[in-house]
Parts: C-alpha cells; structure tokens; sequence
C-alpha cells in the first residue's frame, strides 16, 4: 500500500463513521498566545474542548501539518540521528465533540489497524493510564475495560503521568489516554525480550503509532485541573511511522513518504543514502526532514526571522544546511532545490506548498545563500575556539560571537560542539545576548539582521584623536531596521569616528567608496535613525 492510500484509507474509514473530514489547519499558529505553532491535531479545536465555541459537527477526521520543536513537544535534536522523529509529521485524528467516547474510540482503533490496515494483532501493545494521586486522578479502568474486548490482558500496560496524560501545552486541554504501540522487531528478538518490556523505552523498533486521549480537563494557569463542560476524544496517529509500519520498513525514511527526496539529494550531490548512523547517513535524514518544516511554514506565512516562530525555521533551515556543507560536500544552496519534489509530492494533500513553490523556494534559497556567505568562515572560527578552550565548555563568549558575528543559532553550536566532546556555556551566552539586548535598546534598534562579515583584517580602533581623515576597510556590515527605517552598521578596521557612549554624541561625517559618498549620521542628529559607525 503507498502512503497516498494508507492516508486515504484513514479518511475513508472515519467518513464510514459519520466523521466530517476537514482541512490541516495551518501549521503556524497565529491566534493562541500558548503555541508558535501546531503541534497536535487538535489545536484548531481547542475552543470546542473547552466550550468556549460549539461545533457544527459532533466527529470530525483530518490529517493535520505538525511542527514540533519548540515548548512542551521538542522533538528537534532526535531528528535525524533517530528513524522516527521528525520536525514535521502528518498527524491524523480522528474528534469526538461531547459525541462517543472511550468504547467507540477504542474499538475504532482497534478495527483500523487490524482489520483494515491488517497489522499483525501480536505485534501489539496498548498502555493505560495507572492515575496519579497528586492528581486526584484514579486508574482509567474503563479504558482498561474496553481494551480487554479486543486485546489479551498481558499486552495491556500501564502507563504513568508522564506517558499516559496528554496535555497541549502548560495549559489547556488534557486528559488521561491511552497508546498503541507496535513491535516491529524480527521474530527471533521478540522471543529473546518480549515487546511489553520495552514499550516507551525509546526502542527503535518498539514505536507508539497512536495516541487516544480522553479529554475531561483544562489545566489552568494556577497548575488546577478543571474539568471541561463535556467528555471529548481526541486522537493522534503518526501518519509516517504508520506507514513505516505498513510498509514492513525499519524505518520511517525507508518509506515511500520520503524516498522521492532522498533520490533528489543523491541526483543533486552525487552521494548515496545508505540508512546507516554515518554522518553521511544522517544528513541525508536531516535535510529530509527539515525541508518540510521548511518549506510548509514559509507556505503558511511564517517567513525566517531573527526573532519568534521565524527564527524557529531559521535554526532549522541553518541546521540543514550545516549538514550538507560539512556532510555531503555540497557548498551550494540545495535545499530550495528539493522543494519543487516536495510541493508535487503533497499537491493535493497540502495544496498550499504547490501553489506558492516559486515564492517558496525564493525565499529558502536566499536564506541558505546568506548563512552559506558566513558558515565557512564560522566554522573555522569554530575550530579555533574549541583549540583554544582548555576545559570542556566554550565559553558564552565564544558562543555568543558564533551567533551575533557568524549567524550560527545556539542549537547549532551545542550541536558541533558535541560532535568534539564539548559543551557550551548555556548561562553565559544568554547573559552576551541580554547585554546585547540593552545596547540595543538604548540605540533603539529594532530589527537586526546577520553581520556580514567582508574583511577579516584585526581591528585597530580608534585612531580618531590623530586623524580625521584616514583610508581603511569595512570589516563587516550589517542592515537595521527602525521606525521603518532602513539603516546600515559598518565596522571598520581602523576609524576616527568616536563612537557614541555614555551621554557623549557620536562623530558624525563621510564616508567614500570610489565615487560614492554616504553620510555617516548620529542619533542625537536624527533622532529616530540609529547609526553608529565603527567603534
Ligand atoms: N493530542 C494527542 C497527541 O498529540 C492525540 O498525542
């Protein structure tokens, strides 16, 4: 079965059940301050959990865009080295508003993956939630009842909090659920370690495909459960490991969800996947992945940024292309390459990417041009750091210039660094990055984009008590916007301007390039333009 029937299939059983079948909401979230963005399919129906809105229909099944890489469901530093997580997932769910709950839920569960999907019912496990007392919360024996109907009661687990109590976010609706899980190990190792005892023990082969949850609390601000005015279901099944599943694969890349990308990434860099744990390996997984957070949040309007859901996509985009460049050997912009692979792959699942590809694969491929311009020169400077560090910590620092100087994200960092056995200094680098903060602030400055670094030559300062009029070069550039504004700061290696500080006001002056002169300006003189050149 491909995955286009696997996911139509799903569908169609939910429909025969008098579900509505709707749309993915998009997969960034601009109208719930809890969430950047849609990290399970049930977001767009919280108000209905809550009963802040009605619904027009009682069922409802979908497959829904997810992104999970930020908040409480972080799933981004697996990515890749693993075969089953990703950035983005199709999640499809299938929605009870005040309608059926535990017993239909679970016998439908149960009838789709055994009957229609014809999963082998040994291979099978669900989990319970055992209750939590700090809760007041009791065991969920009614599941455990239900389940009994269908399953032998020694592949019944119980499940703490942890496992077995879904929450959305640090509030909002939750309550307790129940998963199933399949073995998908050879028949050998199933007999050597029975498939219960490593049920959520982060086996490979031992996944969770699906996730019920009955929702019969709102977790408020204060940290209380507040029960809802009704009973929901609310369900989640990962559509890749299901298909995995189907597919008899040992792995979610294996499947024909992404086996059009990865022959995009060996046509394009010459290299092959061979689904080992080489680097090699997983940065073909990698930039498969990360192109389809990419590529579907940029389609529903949430463009790279240095700030918020867009610097989100930026530190996935920069993760990617870490990868090819040091991995596959490819110092090219490939990623909005494989973008018009992605967008007919999903034409009419998510219509959205199709339709803006030319918009879509603009905007990623100068975004990789602009990280390409420094990662070359910040990965050196990497190397040098991490000769220079005599402990196993980079220093915030360093850290904080790998950012602000090369454009690196912090993940980014701590994720080369661990590839040498060292750690960052988490605590420093944000105690850089406040300091920052507040000279930014007093210069008021709004939006700051990345250096860009022109010249390499060492800083020699200051050398305006001599000279007024000296010849020397831009070390790097970077572009600010405020007030609507847009404005240049320039570092050069040797200025006679003095810089603005303390209550002092900046030089003011000229600045020739061949032909071309450009006024150098200072606060105090234009009071909402922000400009001060060199140091
Ligand atoms: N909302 C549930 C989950 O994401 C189904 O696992």
């Amino acid at each position: 079965m491909t995955s286009v029937e696997i996911r139509q299939q799903f569908l169609d059983f939910f429909a025969s059940k008098q579900h509505k079948i709707v749309p993915s909401s998009p997969i960034v979230v601009k109208n719930d301050p809890t969430l950047l963005f849609t990290n399970a399919g049930m977001n767009q129906f919280k108000d209905y959990f809550l009963g802040n809105k009605k619904s027009e229909f009682s069922r409802i099944a979908d497959t829904q865009k997810c992104l999970r890489v930020s908040g409480k469901h972080n799933d981004l530093e697996e990515v890749g080295v693993d075969t089953y997580h990703h950035t983005m997932f199709e999640m499809l769910g299938n929605w009870s508003f005040g309608d059926y709950f535990k017993a239909e839920a679970i016998a439908w569960s149960w009838e789709l993956l055994t009957e229609i999907y014809k999963l082998d019912k040994n291979r099978l496990y669900v989990t319970v939630f055992e209750g939590d007392e700090k809760e007041g919360i009791p065991k969920d024996e009614e599941a455990y009842h239900e389940w009994k109907k269908w399953i032998p009661e020694d592949r019944i687990l119980f499940g703490n909090k942890k496992d077995n109590f879904w929450e959305m976010g640090d509030t909002g609706p939750c309550g307790p659920c129940s998963e199933i899980h399949v073995d998908c190990r050879s028949e050998q190792e199933r007999l050597n370690t029975p498939g219960k005892n490593l049920v959520n023990n982060d086996h490979p082969q031992v996944i969770e495909i699906w996730n019920n949850v009955f929702m019969q609390f709102n977790r408020s601000k204060g940290g209380s459960l507040v029960p809802l005015p009704a009973q929901h279901v609310d369900t989640g099944m990962g559509f890749e490991r299901l298909v995995r599943v189907i597919q008899g694969k040992q792995s979610n890349y294996d499947t024909d969800v992404f086996t059009g990308t990865f022959n995009a990434i060996e046509n394009i860099t010459a290299k092959k996947y061979d689904g080992t744990d080489t680097k090699e390996a997983i940065a073909f997984r990698v930039i498969a992945d990360h192109i389809r957070a990419i590529g579907f949040t940029i389609a529903d309007g949430q463009l790279p940024a240095n700030t918020g859901a867009g610097y989100v996509i930026r530190r996935i985009l920069r993760r990617a292309v870490r990868y090819y460049y040091s991995y596959l050997d490819h110092k090219q912009p490939l990623l909005h390459e494989l973008m018009p692979v992605l967008a007919t792959q999903f034409e009419t699942v998510f219509p959205e990417l199709y339709q803006q590809i030319e918009f879509v694969s603009k905007v990623v491929r100068e975004e990789e041009e602009a990280f390409l311009r420094t990662l070359d020169k910040g990965l050196k400077r990497i190397d040098d750091i991490v000769q220079a560090t005599t402990n196993d910590i980079i220093n915030g620092k360093s850290v904080f210039e790998l950012f602000d100087t090369f454009g690196f994200p912090l993940d980014l960092t701590k994720l080369i660094a661990a590839e040498k056995n060292l750690q960052i200094d988490e605590a420093g680098f944000a105690l850089e990055m406040q300091q920052q903060k507040n000279r930014s602030r007093a210069a008021a400055t709004l939006d700051t984009e990345d250096w860009i670094v022109v010249n390499e030559e060492k800083e020699e300062g200051f050398v305006g008590y001599e000279n007024n009029l000296i010849q020397t070069r831009v070390n790097k550039y970077r572009k600010i916007s405020a007030k609507g504004k847009t404005q240049y700061q320039l570092v050069l290696a040797t200025t006679p301007f003095y810089a603005e500080s303390g209550g002092q006001i900046g030089d003011t002056g000229w600045l020739e390039f061949g032909d071309e002169t450009v006024e150098v300006t200072n606060t105090k003189k234009e009071n909402d333009t922000i400009v001060h050149f060199a140091k």
